[in-house]
């Protein structure tokens, strides 16, 4: 009987090592995501929580192998606690998992055996994985796969609590976009340690790295800026700059990340330069693999020489309103399009 639960115990074991390999080592590799029926951005926003989820399944495996070799030497008591204690932990996150949520659909490829099991590596596993809690924002719960997620970038000089035009028509974009079912977060960059540079990570501090997991956890990102002297701010030109690093980020068949995602722009001033702005935008989105939909941008500036900003409006002026109605219609459709027909390998 000891025999036959021991035998249990290693293949549970030799089970966690493997997940431990998918998750830690080949977490966004395609056959890894197949597994787990994760996308690649999924899986990229991912990768870090996975790489120490990973761990936990090895060290799992350690234990109950050393209570296995435990058993061997005839050192039976601890052998006997380290196997209760690593197969039973296996066997309780697997029912938390199980009753958590018991009626999650079958995942999406056959192919797999570890996905069969309840202990570490079923659907309701990797879904958690997949729908992490941004540091930043409202976390975008509950969602289903196929439900769009967006993304504002604010680009306002002016860190919180400090009161933002740009902000408010970047909300604005947000809650449109909820009309066609597109879940939401903003994040006003001037609130974080961005670091200036072209790379995904300029390190000691640099909090861009976070910001970026959630872009590519996006369908739709939207830039949202302040016009200064004619020009989009200085923040969104160092979002910008950060974006440049994707063109070096390709997933294995050649595609940039940024690929099948929708760009749209919320541009804010008092008095000038709301086409010359987006335009910059619109350029630089596309030249780093964002698609840009038809009418998309959104605007005010007022007339010529005045200084009354965005937020002081009330109501809203009905053509920037109805041009935000606009500009989510059509960034949710076409993120619809492209995530249900992606672009074909470069
Ligand atoms: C130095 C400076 C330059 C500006 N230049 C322009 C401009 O060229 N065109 C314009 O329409 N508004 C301009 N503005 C107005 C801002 O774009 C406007 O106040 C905007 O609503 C600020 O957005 P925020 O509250 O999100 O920062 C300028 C403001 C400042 C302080």
């Amino acid at each position: 009987m000891t025999a036959v639960a021991l035998v249990f115990a290693g293949l549970a074991a030799l089970l966690h090592v493997y997940i431990w390999v998918m998750e830690s080592l080949t977490w966004t590799s395609a056959r890894t995501r197949a597994t787990f029926g994760t996308t690649e951005a999924e899986a990229e926003a991912t990768k870090e929580l996975a790489f120490n989820q990973g761990f936990y399944n090895l060290f799992l495996a350690v234990v109950t192998a050393g209570g296995i070799v435990a058993y061997a030497v005839d050192e039976d008591t601890v052998g006997a606690t380290l196997v209760f204690t690593g197969a039973g932990s296996m066997v309780a996150a697997g029912l938390v998992l199980l009753l958590s949520s018991p009626t999650r659909p079958a995942p999406r490829s056959p192919s797999s055996r570890s996905r069969s099991s309840p202990w570490c590596c079923s659907p309701s596993h990797s879904d958690r994985l997949a729908h992490p809690r941004p540091g930043t924002s409202r976390p975008m719960e509950n969602r289903a796969d196929d439900q769009l997620r967006a993304l504002v970038l604010c680009c306002t000089l002016k860190p919180s609590p400090a009161t933002s035009s740009s902000e408010l028509l970047g909300r604005r974009v947000l809650e449109a976009l909820g009309g066609h079912d597109v879940t939401g977060d903003l994040v006003r960059i001037a609130d974080h340690h961005v670091a200036f540079g072209v790379s995904t990570d300029e390190g000691d501090g640099d909090e861009w790295p976070g910001i970026r997991r959630q872009v590519l956890a996006a369908d739709i990102l939207v830039i949202a800026t302040p016009i200064w002297m004619g020009q989009p701010s200085a923040v969104c030109k160092l979002v910008l700059e950060r974006l440049d690093a994707e063109l070096s980020e390709t997933d294995d068949e050649g595609r940039m990340l940024t690929y099948g995602k929708v760009a749209g722009v919320a541009v804010v001033g008092n008095e000038d330069g709301a086409h010359h702005v987006s335009a910059e935008v619109y350029q630089a989105l596309s030249d780093v693999g964002f698609t840009v939909p038809a009418n998309g941008v959104t605007y005010w500036v007022g007339e010529a020489m005045q200084g009354t900003d965005y937020q002081d409006l009330d109501p809203e002026p009905e053509k920037t309103a109805s041009t935000t109605t606009t500009l989510a219609a059509n960034a949710a459709h076409l993120a619809a399009l492209l995530k249900a027909a992606p672009y074909p390998p470069s």
